[in-house]
C-alpha cells in the first residue's frame, strides 16, 4: 500500500469545482448555510442541498454529517462544524481533531475513497492557520493509516499562504 504521505496531497483550489468521491463543508452547527466556503458549496449544489439539510437537524461542533453533492461534481458533501477559536484554552484543538475524525468514520462508513478538506475554522471562526494545519496534516496521515480503501486525501487551501502553511506542515524538507 502507498505511503501515507503519498496519499495526501495539498491543492490551492475552488474546493466546489473538485470531482472527488466527498468534498467537507466548513458549517455552522445549524447546517443551513452562511457564508465562506459554506455558502460556495449551496451556491454550486443548488437549492436541494439546503432543503435536504432542513431534515437533518443540525450537527454539534465537532461532528459531521454526510449529504448528497447534488448539483456538484462530487458525489457527497460531508458537512463538518469547527471550532469558533476562543484563545486555545475551550478545547479547540480537541474539538477540531474531532472534526477530522468524524469525516474519516463518515468516510469510511461510505467507502470513499477521495475527499477533500477545506481548512475548518481558519476563515470566520478564527482559527490560527498553523495550528490548524498541524492538526489536519496529522488527523489525515491518521485516517490514511486506518483506511486503506482510501486512495487520497487533499487539503484545499483557497490562497497560496494557506496552501504554503499546509505544505510546510504535509512535506517537511527530509531531515
Ligand atoms: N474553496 C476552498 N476553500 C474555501 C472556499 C472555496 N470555495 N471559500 C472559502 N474557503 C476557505 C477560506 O479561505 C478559509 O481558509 O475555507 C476556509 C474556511 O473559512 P470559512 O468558510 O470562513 O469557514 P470557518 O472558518 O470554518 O467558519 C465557518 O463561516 O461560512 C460560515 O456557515 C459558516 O458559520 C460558519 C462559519
Amino acid at each position: 500500500m502507498k505511503q501515507q504521505k503519498s496519499r495526501l496531497a495539498v491543492l490551492q483550489e475552488d474546493i466546489t469545482t473538485l470531482a472527488v468521491d466527498a468534498i467537507v463543508n466548513a458549517a455552522n452547527s445549524s447546517l443551513l448555510g452562511g457564508g465562506g466556503v459554506d455558502g460556495a458549496i449551496h451556491r454550486a449544489a443548488g437549492p436541494e442541498l439546503l432543503a435536504f439539510c432542513r431534515g437533518l437537524g443540525g450537527c454539534p461542533t465537532g461532528e459531521a454529517r454526510i449529504t448528497p453533492g447534488f448539483r456538484l461534481p462530487a458525489r457527497y458533501v460531508i458537512h463538518t462544524v469547527g471550532p469558533v477559536w476562543h484563545g486555545g484554552g475551550r478545547g479547540e484543538a480537541r474539538l477540531l481533531a474531532s472534526c477530522y475524525r468524524s469525516v474519516f468514520a463518515l468516510a469510511a462508513q461510505h467507502e470513499l475513497a477521495s475527499l477533500a478538506f477545506p481548512a475548518v475554522s481558519c476563515g470566520v471562526y478564527g482559527y490560527p492557520r498553523d495550528a490548524a494545519a498541524c492538526i489536519a496534516v496529522a488527523e489525515c496521515l491518521a485516517g490514511l493509516t486506518a483506511n486503506p480503501r482510501l486512495e487520497v486525501v487533499y487539503l484545499v487551501a483557497f490562497d497560496a499562504a494557506m496552501a504554503q502553511t499546509y505544505r510546510r506542515f504535509a512535506c517537511p524538507p527530509d531531515a
